[in-house]
């Protein structure tokens, strides 16, 4: 469903991506984590190619884009359209009730009838449980509801593939588990997800493949339990150390 193969991205003279590949099947869910700067949210950013990468290629549902040739734009857009992206800070549109927010992307980009769009979004607002808060402003909500939201408002493109980059990192703690909550639902109706985020917890229930990054290096990957369980590598096993203190 979607791979990155032999992915490198450079800032200047700083590489922050070397030679990463990547495959999630069908359906499955890749946890990526690693130190600050270790390269996580680039990654991701070139897998919706926000970020060109400098070489390798990136497949999404038979679509490829190979960047060691000539990239046009119709098709970044059209790879892109494949993704749903759910930021740490949510990004809503502040001047735009909850509704309006949803609607946006389908209307803008698709160019779906408003009908159409207001309908899927009333669906995935229930979905996330906040269906009385259709026609409420981002700042009347809590955090734990505006990434909701955001989670709501990237589904309504009716993506192949959603990226998470650390939903929960700007959450307080009581409010984690109503967001984790409503990606592990997405997870068991199948949808295929690549999630940044550190909630070990989450990671050992839903991760088909952790994949532990440093310095733009995939240091270590495998099944959750082998990589938080059983590391093999010192960098590792450091970093894992740093996370349960
Ligand atoms: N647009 C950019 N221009 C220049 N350097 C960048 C840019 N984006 C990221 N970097 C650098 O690339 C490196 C990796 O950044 P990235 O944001 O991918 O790390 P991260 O693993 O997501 O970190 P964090 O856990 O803090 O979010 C960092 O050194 C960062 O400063
Ligand atoms: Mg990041």
């Amino acid at each position: 469903m979607l791979s990155m193969k032999n992915i490198s991205k450079t800032f200047g003279s700083l590489e922050v991506l070397k030679d990463i590949s990547i495959n999630v099947d069908q359906g499955k869910v890749v946890v990526v984590i690693g130190p600050s700067g270790s390269g996580k949210t680039t990654l991701l950013r070139c897998l919706n190619v926000l970020e060109q990468p400098d070489s390798g290629a990136v497949t999404i549902d038979n679509q490829t884009i190979d960047f060691s040739q000539k990239v046009t734009k119709p098709a970044i857009r059209e790879l892109r359209k494949q993704t749903g992206m759910v930021f740490q800070n949510y990004n809503l549109f502040p001047h735009l009730t909850v509704i309006e927010n949803i609607m946006e992307g389908p209307v803008t980009v698709q160019k779906q009838e408003k009908s159409t769009a207001r309908e899927t979004a009333v669906r995935l607002l229930e979905k996330v449980g906040l269906g009385d808060k259709a026609d409420v402003y981002p700042y009347q909500l809590s955090g734990g509801q505006q990434q909701r939201v955001g989670i709501a408002r990237a589904m309504a493109i009716d993506p192949k593939v959603m990226l998470f980059d650390e939903p929960t990192s700007a959450l307080d703690p009581e409010l984690i588990g109503e967001v984790l909550q409503v990606m592990k639902d997405l997870a068991k109706e199948g949808m295929t997800m690549v999630v940044v985020t550190h909630e070990m917890k989450f990671a050992k229930e839903v991760a088909d493949e952790v994949v532990f990054m440093d310095g733009g290096y995939i240091v270590e990957r495998g099944a959750p339990e082998e990589v938080f369980e059983r590391p093999t590598q010192e960098r590792t096993k450091k970093f894992l150390n740093l996370l349960q203190h």
